[in-house]
């Protein structure tokens, strides 16, 4: 197998309507062909409409004359053009070419994908846990839709640095160091803990008891604070506790990484506390650049862009008036750290819209600084909230957060008994096993099609769903044409060219030749639900293709160019499930 691009057929079709313009209508050179999918042909070109009137003639005539340019030049992509209307373009494409493309895809070991993210350093910050604290359902979206996009665009090419901000540093950790050494029983060590009690759930108890000792015991209270003030002044014992407690957090996030799938490793992870040594020159510049400005003892930077409801500047709080640093700080310091220490051509923040106020302010000061030049392209990636049934952001009926472990139990407990109601003979091994592929994917996939700046409804019975837009559909979609395959049983994938189309088979091609379009649309818009909707839609034509056509029984030849179809929406599917982070079992 090779490595080749392979043009997509409307691109190629784009590039000969161009073509066709130019030669027809110089002064319009380079104006968009305007094609897109259509109903009385394969593709179809309204760029007359809008040229027609530059030009002052009528749309019909102007049409008429790009059809015999189009005739006229010597490609063989379009085989018949026909105008119709006020003046479209009918473009429709030898059923040779459809298949000698299917071909091509076939042959390439990345379905003829390029990678037009090519050497592009792309830095995504996502998934961002606090230390000490339990992964909650805030932090579902972040690391779901960040690991994707970590996916697509390294799949495309570019060079992706995964940073896992984590929330490591503090004057919460002040007060749980000093409240541990006071409660030297308390365990939560994971040595000390019984199996599948997790370190960071023991921690998280421990943290609320501290709080209330803090609210409750001036005594205490005073302790906690000196403690802060010796962690921060570097003071060993209380920084090795503070060690321990991180190293422990991170087992337990990984645990839930590993479950999720997600590419996060231990050397992605750049907390807050990573930037403690940079604060200060971060501040020293802003000082110097007369950005930064004093404020009744406390350190801040006034926005030029953005005021607040009282109409005065929004505000980026760099020093407190205690001399404390805070989250302001630190995502000054990522973004200067990111942009002059690792270079990087494209930031992403993957983080809850709610926070779109402080990455405004980021950026602007950013800029203002001149860290941030126009070379550099930074976005907050801003996703909705995840809502419980009662459409409020989702909470147990307690009122607290919903623990991400408990999420996902609940989604691989619901997919077992989805797939167990399918009759067949799974072993409980393998049971578990395609629960726990399917929950997950459940899960993840209900996250990715949302449209990312929505909000949605976190729905257990809907996610675990075989009908519908679902993970699971699309992973038994997967599983059944791998069942064809298997029954085949021949592996060959050749394709006779000079077959007729199928009106099925055509529809299917032409979906399976979006496939990197699709991508660099991902890639453009940072939206992986037009990835899902891009597989469903292929999952779809697939089921109307196998209605339509027999595979397995039809006449060799036809057999082969099917079975070739079968092989690459097969592989289209399983490469797309895997961008998403999700598995795509062989069977269900
Ligand atoms: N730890 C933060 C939270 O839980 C998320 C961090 C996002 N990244 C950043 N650079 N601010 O909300």
């Amino acid at each position: 197998m090779t490595a080749q691009t392979v043009r997509s057929l409307i691109n190629q079709v784009e590039i000969a309507v161009s073509a066709a313009i130019d030669r027809t209508l110089p002064e319009a050179a380079g104006a968009d062909p305007v094609v897109r999918p259509s109903e009385h042909a394969d593709f179809q070109s309204n760029a007359a409409l809008a040229l027609a009137k530059r030009v002052r003639t009528r749309p019909i005539d102007l049409a008429a004359a790009v059809a015999d340019a189009l005739r006229a030049d010597g490609s063989t992509t379009v085989a018949d053009v026909a105008v119709s209307g006020p003046g479209f373009l009918n473009l429709t494409l030898a059923d040779t070419t459809v298949w000698t493309q299917i071909a091509a895809r076939l042959a390439d070991l990345r379905l003829g994908i390029g990678r037009l993210e090519q050497g592009r350093r792309t830095v995504i910050d996502y998934s961002g846990p606090n230390i000490a604290k339990e992964m909650h359902v805030g932090h579902l979206r972040t690391t779901i839709i960040g690991d994707a996009l970590a996916r697509v665009l390294g799949f495309l090419g570019a060079e992706v640095i995964r940073q896992n901000h984590l929330g490591d540093w503090g004057t919460q950790f002040g007060m749980l160091i000093q409240y541990l050494d006071e409660h030297p029983d308390a365990a939560w060590h994971s040595d000390d803990l019984a199996p599948g009690t997790s370190a960071v759930s023991a921690l998280d108890g421990l943290y609320r008891a501290a709080r209330k000792e803090f609210d409750a015991d001036p005594g205490f209270a005073d302790r906690a604070r000196a403690r802060v003030v010796a962690l921060q002044a570097g003071d060993e014992g209380t920084l090795d506790r503070w060690r321990q407690i991180v190293a422990e957090s991170e087992v337990a996030f990984r645990q839930i990484y590993d479950r999720l799938g997600v590419l996060l490793e231990p050397s992605d992870s750049a907390g807050e506390s990573f930037y403690n040594d940079r604060l200060p020159d971060v501040i020293g510049e802003l000082t110097t650049a007369g950005i930064a400005q004093d404020s009744e003892g406390a350190l801040v930077v006034l926005s030029q862009e953005v005021t607040g409801p009282d109409g005065d500047p929004a505000t980026l709080m760099v020093r407190k008036s205690d001399g404390g640093y805070g989250y302001d700080t630190t995502d000054l310091a990522t973004i200067r750290y990111r942009i002059r220490d690792l270079h990087a051509d494209r930031l992403l923040y993957v983080v809850d819209a709610r926070q779109a106020l402080h990455f405004q302010l980021v950026f602007e000061t950013a800029r203002r600084a001149g860290w941030l030049t126009d070379g550099v392209e930074v976005a907050h990636v801003a996703f909705g909230t995840v809502l419980g049934p009662d459409g409020r952001p989702f909470k147990t009926r307690a009122g607290d957060t919903v623990k991400l472990t408990d999420l996902l139990d609940a989604a691989t407990g619901k997919a077992r008994a989805t797939v167990a109601e399918k009759d067949h003979a799974l072993t409980d091994d393998d049971l578990d096993h395609i629960a726990e592929a399917a929950g997950i994917g459940a899960v993840k996939y209900a996250d990715l099609s949302t449209s990312r700046t929505k909000d949605y409804v976190f729905d257990i019975d809907r996610m675990v769903s075989f009908d519908g837009n679902t993970g699971v559909y699309l992973q038994y979609a997967h599983t059944r044409i791998q069942s064809i395959l298997r029954k085949a049983g021949d592996m060959a994938t050749t394709v006779d060219s000079a077959l007729p189309l199928h009106r099925a088979e055509r529809a299917l091609a032409f979906q399976l030749d979006a496939f990197g379009d699709a991508l660099a649309e991902v890639a453009r818009l940072l939206e992986p639900h037009r990835l899902c909707n891009y597989l469903y839609e292929l999952a779809r034509a697939f089921t109307d293709f196998y209605e339509a056509c027999p595979v397995l029984q039809a006449d060799p030849p036809t057999r082969a160019n099917r079975l070739a179809l079968c092989h690459l929406t097969a592989r289209t599917l399983s490469q797309g499930l895997d961008l998403l982070g999700i598995a795509a079992p062989e069977r269900m």
